[in-house]
C-alpha cells in the first residue's frame, strides 16, 4: 500500500515512517520541511496520489487557543478535501485519551475540532487516542514551573512510550478503517507528581515536585481518572523505568532553569 505520513518528520511521525517501511509498504514522509504543508494546500495533490492510507500526526506549531484550533481545524479539512479527491480509503488521526474532559483547554479544543471533522467526513476513519507520551514528561514539568518548584495534583495517569505509540498506529493504518475512536496506553498507572518526580531525578533535575490537588494540568482542574484510558484500552509493553534506563543516555540533562523557565514563558497556553 502506499500510505502518507502527516507529520512525518514529527516525534511519533518518524517512528511511525520506520515501522511501516518495515512492513513493506511504500511510505511517504510529508511535511512542511519536505514540501508538504497541510495549511497551505501546497505539495498535498502530487503526495496524495495513489495513497490508500494517510495518517496524521502533525501538531500545531504554536499552542496559543485561537492559533492551535485554526491549524487543526484549517489542516484538517484541507487534507481531507484533498483525500477525496484523491480517493483515499483510510484517514487515521492520533488524538488524545480524554480530549472530552480536557475541553477547558484552547489545545483539546482544538483536538476535538479535528476528531468532530473526521467523523463528519466521507472517508472511512479511525481515530488513535493515546495518553502522554514518556518523552512528554519534561514538558508537563517545564508547564507546571514555578521558581524551583513544579506544582502537579496527584492524580492518575498512565503514560505510554512514543515507540509504543507508533507501534499501535502502524497496526491501525495497515488494518480496515474502524470509524471509531481506539484508546492506546501504557502497561502502568502512575500518579502524576511522582511520575514527574522520577522523570526529573533521571535528568539530575533539582526542581521539587510538590502535590497540589489546586494545581492545574494546562489550566485543567483534573479528577483522578481525567487521563486515564477505559479498560479495554490497548496497552503499550514499555515500562517506564526500563525506558528511562535506556534513554538515559540520549536525555539531556536539563539545562540551567532560567533557560527552561524562559522557553515555557515563550509558549502560550496549551499541551501536547
Ligand atoms: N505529547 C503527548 O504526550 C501526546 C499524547 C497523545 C497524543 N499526542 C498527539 O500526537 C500528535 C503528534 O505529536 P508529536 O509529538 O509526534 O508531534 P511533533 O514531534 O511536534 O511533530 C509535529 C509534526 O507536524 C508537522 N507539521 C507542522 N505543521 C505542519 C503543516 N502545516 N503541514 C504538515 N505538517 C505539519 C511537523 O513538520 P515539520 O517538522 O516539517 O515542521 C512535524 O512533522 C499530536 O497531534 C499530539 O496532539 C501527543
Amino acid at each position: 500500500m502506499k500510505i502518507v505520513v502527516i507529520g512525518g518528520s514529527g516525534l511519533i511521525g518518524s517512528k511511525l515512517v520506520n515501522k511501516l517501511r518495515e512492513h513493506g509498504h511504500e511510505v511517504i514522509a510529508a511535511s512542511p520541511s519536505s514540501g508538504v504543508n497541510t495549511l497551505t494546500g501546497e505539495g498535498l495533490a502530487e503526495a496524495l496520489k495513489g495513497a490508500s492510507v494517510v495518517v496524521d500526526v502533525t501538531n500545531s506549531p504554536s499552542w496559543e487557543d485561537a492559533a492551535v484550533l485554526k491549524f487543526f481545524e484549517t489542516s484538517t479539512r484541507n487534507l481531507l478535501a484533498y483525500e477525496a479527491a484523491a480517493g483515499v480509503g483510510h484517514h487515521v488521526a492520533l488524538s488524545v485519551v480524554g480530549t472530552e474532559r480536557l475541553l477547558a483547554s484552547g489545545f483539546f479544543r482544538a483536538k476535538m475540532a479535528q476528531e468532530n471533522l473526521i467523523k463528519g467526513s466521507s472517508i472511512p476513519y479511525s481515530i488513535v487516542r493515546a495518553t502522554q507520551f514518556f518523552e512528554f514528561v519534561k514538558g508537563i514539568a517545564d508547564f507546571s514551573t514555578d521558581g524551583n518548584t513544579v506544582r502537579l495534583p496527584s492524580v492518575l495517569i498512565q503514560p505510554m512510550a512514543a515507540d509504543d505509540v507508533a507501534s499501535a498506529v502502524s497496526r491501525i493504518a495497515m488494518g480496515s478503517p474502524v470509524n471509531d475512536t481506539v484508546e492506546v496506553g501504557g502497561p502502568e498507572k502512575f500518579r502524576l507528581d511522582e511520575l514527574v518526580r522520577r522523570g526529573l531525578a533521571a535528568r539530575k533535575d533539582l526542581r521539587e515536585v510538590v502535590a497540589d490537588p489546586h494545581a492545574g494540568y494546562y489550566g485543567v482542574e483534573l479528577s483522578e481518572k481525567t487521563l486515564v484510558p477505559d479498560d479495554d484500552a490497548r496497552l503499550g509493553e514499555t515500562r517506564f523505568e526500563d525506558w528511562l534506563s535506556r534513554s538515559a543516555s540520549q536525555i539531556q540533562p536539563t539545562k540551567p532553569l532560567t533557560t527552561a523557565v524562559a522557553a515555557v514563558s515563550n509558549r502560550a497556553s496549551g499541551a501536547q
